[in-house]
């Protein structure tokens, strides 16, 4: 007996494989944006490894924490390595997920049967940034600090229960040791959860079928083709089309990955802040604080809005609403069409007034806040809601044009 035929008669190999890989029937029109997801997995796979490997030398003690992580930096063997594969990882991650979601929005991914897909994505999406937080208290420097205090202060807004709260999560007044060792706690754990939230989206994804670039679904369309014939005639096996073109994305993404990892690590401060050299100091606040680049959209959102009635609480409320708002696309978009190529006008230039605002929002929140700063934030955060809470009203009136029975390419 073969060695295949022992292991399937116990646990289903080949049936997996078949069923998800060499006989699951993926649209043949997939373009540049469907790098992405593989690239996603394969920065969470880098992630967890190199994370586990930093976590062999790192101390998660205010006292040690700070000194660990130069311990790795200059003695551990290829512990730089690790490190800036780490930091690097981190950022990159959310440039990979930033342009899987804008696919989502430029081909209409998170409609109808995708929903659920989508939100999948999302909390994904929320565990990853929950992660990165946690993450970056660990070097213990003067950001990692005084962002977490920024963070955790936040919550002191709720009315009642908002000082308790903040307390809780911090297990002291300020951020401590006890913070420092339940966010470790946290860093390690969420990637795991990750894994799983990944499996059900990957899940979600089998059971209804990728969407692709015109938005046309490939299951209700025609059967058959060279390979089967009640596989839709627009699909062709994922293995070997698309693990070989995941590949070549692969090679790709991973040179600009050593790239960066090699030469600019750093990123001129963007994905290793300068103040984080210097050792956490509670008695010494930083000029100006700033999160990484890939939270300072939220954080310009959270500075836009000033304190009303005595509160901050909107100026809060709106940074989480900024986010939250994403799992309702799939319902705000009201379109007759799918992908964006098929859509009209209307449809496209609020998409594109999305793009300005967010990357706007992303730049100005890394300057300090003032002047016309502040007013073109309040400009910006509006227009990024407006894209949002208008698009059941735009997306009905916008002038689509017809889809094509069958993909195009
Ligand atoms: C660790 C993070 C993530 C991983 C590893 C991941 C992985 C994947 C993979 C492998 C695919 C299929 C290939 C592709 O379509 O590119 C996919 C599809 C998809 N993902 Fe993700 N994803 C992640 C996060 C997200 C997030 C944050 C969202 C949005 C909120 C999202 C929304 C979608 C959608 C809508 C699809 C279907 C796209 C289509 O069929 O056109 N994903 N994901």
């Amino acid at each position: 007996m073969s060695f295949m035929a022992w292991l399937d008669a116990r646990f289903p190999a080949t049936k997996v494989f078949k069923e998800h890989l060499s006989e699951y029937y993926a649209p043949k029109n997939f373009n540049f944006w469907y790098f992405f997801g593989s690239l996603a997995l394969l920065v969470l796979v880098l992630q967890i490894i190199t994370g586990v490997l930093l976590a062999m030398n790192y101390k998660p003690d205010a006292e040690l924490a700070f000194a660990s992580v130069e311990y790795i930096m200059r003695d551990v063997w290829g512990g730089w390595f690790i490190r800036y594969m780490h930091s690097t990882g981190a950022s990159l991650f959310f440039v990979v997920i930033y342009l899987h979601m804008f696919r989502g929005l430029l081909y209409g991914s998170y409609r109808k049967p995708r929903e659920l897909i989508w939100i999948f994505g999302m909390v994904i999406f929320l565990a990853m940034m929950a992660s990165a937080f946690f993450g970056y208290l660990l070097p213990w420097g003067q950001m990692s600090f005084w962002g977490a205090q920024v963070i955790v202060n936040l919550f002191e807004t709720l009315p009642f229960v908002g000082g308790a709260l903040s307390e809780w999560i911090r297990g002291d007044y300020v951020i401590s040791d006890v913070t420092l060792n339940r966010f470790y706690a946290f860093h390690y754990l969420i990637p795991f959860i990750l894994v799983g939230l990944v499996f059900l989206h990957i899940v979600a994804l089998h059971k209804v079928g990728s969407n692709n670039p015109d938005g046309v679904e490939i299951k209700q369309g025609p059967k058959g083709n060279k390979w089967s014939a009640d596989a839709p005639a627009d699909g062709i096996p994922f293995h070997p089309y698309y693990t070989v073109k995941d590949i070549m994305g692969t090679v790709v993404f991973m040179a600009i990955f050593f790239a960066i990892v090699f030469f600019m690590p750093e990123m001129g401060g963007y994905f290793l802040e300068q103040p984080n050299y210097e050792p956490a100091n509670p008695l010494k606040t930083p000029d100006h604080i700033a999160p990484v680049w890939y939270f300072t959209p939220y954080y310009a959102i959270l500075r836009a809005i000033p304190s009303a009635f005595g509160t901050q609480i909107w100026g809060v409320l709106a940074m989480f609403g900024s986010i939250l708002v994403f799992f309702f696309l799939p319902w705000l978009d009201r379109s007759a069409v799918k992908s964006i190529r098929y859509k009209g006008w209307i449809f496209k230039s609020w998409l594109a007034v999305f793009v300005v605002s967010f990357v706007m929002l992303g730049y100005l929140g890394t300057q300090p806040p003032g002047g016309s700063r502040t007013l073109l934030a309040q400009i910006f955060t509006a227009s990024y809601f407006a894209f949002f809470l208008l698009m059941p009203i735009y997306s009905k009136m916008d002038k689509t044009k017809p889809v094509p029975e069958r993909v195009t390419e």
